[in-house]
């Protein structure tokens, strides 16, 4: 596991084209991401690529901006991993705050593992699906 920056924009791509496809952020703002000083990202490497990836926002609230793992690496705890490093990384940061499909149980269920709570919902936030907007209190950790 490691801190990712602008060098690793195209392998972040890369994984992010293989899952969200045609909803993937393009490259080009992936890369002005991993420059911005208030984002922090975490990858694991694979044979070919990464093999997982999370993004998170950095302030006040902090925001998960992004989490993904390849199809065959998927409930090996790495999705887990990342996020928990994130939220050590949100120094300061009195809560972090994240949307999910609200058709996505299972990394709903991951959140909740996390800590997170379900604190409101937005509608039609995707194209095709609401979003559950989830809270984690990291007050304690300040
Ligand atoms: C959601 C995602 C990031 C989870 O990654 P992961 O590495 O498989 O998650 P973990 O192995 O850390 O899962 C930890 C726990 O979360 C829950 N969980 C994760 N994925 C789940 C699923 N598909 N169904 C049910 N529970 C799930 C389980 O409780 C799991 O523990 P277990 O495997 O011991 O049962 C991954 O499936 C993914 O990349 N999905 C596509 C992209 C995406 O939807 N990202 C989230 C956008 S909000």
């Amino acid at each position: 596991m490691r801190r990712l920056g602008p060098a690793d924009a195209e392998m972040f791509a890369a994984l992010d084209r293989e899952i969200f496809g045609p909803e993937a952020w393009p490259e080009g703002i992936i890369e002005e991401q991993l420059a911005h000083d208030r984002i922090v990202a975490i990858g694991i490497d694979g044979e070919s690529g990464l093999d997982a990836a999370g993004m998170l926002g950095l302030g006040i609230e902090a925001e998960l901006l992004t989490i993904s793992v390849r199809p065959e690496r998927r409930r090996q705890g790495l999705a887990k991993m990342i996020v928990r490093r994130l939220l050590e990384l949100a120094v300061g940061a009195e809560a972090c705050f994240l949307e999910v499909r609200a058709s996505d149980e299972g990394a709903q269920r991951l959140y909740r593992e996390l800590g997170f709570s379900e604190v409101g919902r937005r509608r039609r936030y995707y194209r095709d699906d609401d979003a559950v907007v989830m809270r984690i209190d990291l007050g304690l950790t300040i």
